[in-house]
């Protein structure tokens, strides 16, 4: 086998020597002697300074290159002649006005008695190389200045679960000083035992699904558990593979602190209007009673009197008898105006037949006063509590008046039914229809009422209209509410 001796042998013997390896080299070369005389120049370095070979060599390099770089040249190969060490240096030079990189290196080429006879100068351009690394770091510095920035806590993790990347409010959150701190470590080494737990798992649902997920989770911040919106997402490389995952996360305490504060005042005012409503009731039912018993007792024994003076009176006496005739009538006149009072405000019919009696004398009550026919179908053996009786009547009740009111409809229909553990009431007219508009409009309380009496006894109520073909309002709800 050839040693590297015997190969420069040969090199020497062939003619070609160092200079034809030289010209395959894509770095310029370039050989000068102590007084800076160019030996040799490679096409490469030739063509960089846009001249061929045959005009540099035998040249002063003082006489190619500007005075204060041909300076700059001097002062390193001579350097090199002092020292006999190879010189390496990468700065910025003028070539052709543009400002470009170039890596030196100046080797100490010797005679055989050890004596250093040339430089040997081995030049490379590392423009691109040095603008990659550049604006490499540029965009380290402004993805770093992005996040450590940005108001919400970002990191990056491994498929292991280690964090790569973190910013600064996610190190914050962590209790550590700084991102780099955070490096390395996984979500055990960072949160409490069973938080981590669950951010691991979550981590491995993106990875497996490739899917985004969105949570709203607990951190515990400085011994505070706080609430944070997250956004992970599985991270890919260019192959698709999953190398890891990322997330955002931004905390919602005060947000969460504030619809809890809202969920708890409407439940109390949710009580609170049930409370007067089922006061309201209750006085209806004490007042209805009062009136239709004692108004009406009071009113009967009068009439029975009426009719004993009636029979009493002179028949001569014409005066007298026209007076308790008509006495006679107003007393049943005001009869029939405390019963309709009296039902107005409870009726009896409800306490004492039960919801489909009622309902059912509801429908007469409509059929009698307006030109609509109303349709009654109730179970006959349907039996409900007060509680889901009287919520029932009145919904029906404020159903009725609106579609009297509203819907210039000429039939109604009230349909109520009981199966498997459920109520469901509908009332259907074939007016004009109810517009999304008017169900959503706030003010009206009719709807709204009803819509709180279902709501409080766990149940749903939905409100359709189709423009020219009726309105159908249909509640469901739980019998055992
Ligand atoms: N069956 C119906 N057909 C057509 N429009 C209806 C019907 N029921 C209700 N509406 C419309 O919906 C609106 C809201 O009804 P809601 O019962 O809430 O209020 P209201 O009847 O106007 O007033 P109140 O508070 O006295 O009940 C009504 O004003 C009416 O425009
Ligand atoms: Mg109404």
């Amino acid at each position: 086998m050839l040693d590297i001796g015997q190969i420069e042998k040969l090199l020497a013997e062939t003619g070609r020597g160092l200079a034809s390896v030289f010209e395959v080299i894509p770095d310029m070369v370039f050989i000068v002697d102590r007084d800076e005389n160019v030996l040799f120049v490679n096409q490469v370095a030739a063509r960089a300074l846009a001249k061929k070979p045959t005009d540099l060599v035998g040249r002063k390099q003082s006489e190619i290159f500007v005075p204060a770089l041909a300076a700059r040249h001097s002062q390193a190969i001579q350097q090199v002649f002092r020292t006999g060490e190879i010189l390496m240096t990468e700065n910025q030079q003028d070539l052709h006005q543009l400002p470009v990189w170039i890596d030196t290196r100046l080797v100490p080429f010797r005679d055989p008695a050890g004596t250093i006879v040339a430089v040997v100068g081995i030049v490379r351009d590392v423009t691109v190389r040095r603008h990659a690394q550049e604006s490499l770091a540029l965009r380290e510095a402004f993805l770093r200045g992005m996040l450590d920035n940005f108001p919400h806590m970002v990191w990056f993790k491994n498929t292991e679960g280690e964090f790569l990347v973190v910013n600064q409010p996610f190190a914050d959150a962590t209790g550590k000083a700084n991102p780099s701190d955070l490096v390395g470590l996984d979500d055990f080494a960072v949160w409490p035992h069973d938080l981590a737990k669950g951010y691991v798992a979550d981590d491995e649902e993106v990875m497996r699904t490739r899917q985004q997920k969105q949570v709203e989770e607990q951190i515990c911040d400085h011994g505070e558990f706080r609430w944070v919106e997250t956004f992970k997402s599985p991270v890919l490389d260019a192959n698709g593979k999953v190398i890891g995952t990322t997330g955002l996360g931004h905390d919602i305490t005060q947000r969460r602190r504030l619809q809890e504060e809202q969920r708890r005042s409407r439940e109390q005012l949710r009580a609170l209007a049930a409370h007067v409503e089922s006061v309201r009731e209750q006085e209806r039912v004490r007042i209805a009673r009062e009136i239709h018993d004692e108004l009406g007792q009071s009113l009967t024994c009068m009439g029975m009197d009426l009719a004993f003076l009636d029979k009493q009176i002179d028949p001569q006496n014409r005066e007298a008898a026209a007076r308790v005739a008509a006495l006679v009538e107003l007393v049943k006149d005001t009869i029939r105006c405390v019963r309709r009072i009296s039902s107005e405000l409870r009726p009896s019919i409800l306490d004492d037949l039960g919801l489909g009696a009622a309902i059912e004398w509801l429908a007469h009550d409509v059929e009698a006063r307006t030109h609509m026919t109303c349709a009654v179908e109730v179970p006959e053996d349907i039996s409900l509590p007060f509680e889901l009786a009287t919520p029932l009547f009145r919904i029906c009740q404020e159903a009725l008046t609106n579609v009297t009111r509203h819907a210039h409809a000429t039939a109604v229909s009230i349909q109520l039914e009981c199966q498997d553990a459920q109520i469901s009431l509908v009332v259907k007219d074939n007016g004009r229809g109810i517009t999304d508009e008017e169900i959503q409009r706030h003010g009206s309380l009719g709807l709204l009422g009803m819509k709180e009496r279902v709501v409080l006894l766990g149940g749903t109520l939905e409100v359709k209209g189709r423009p020219g073909e009726g309105t159908i309002l249909a509640i469901r709800m739980p019998l055992h509410s």
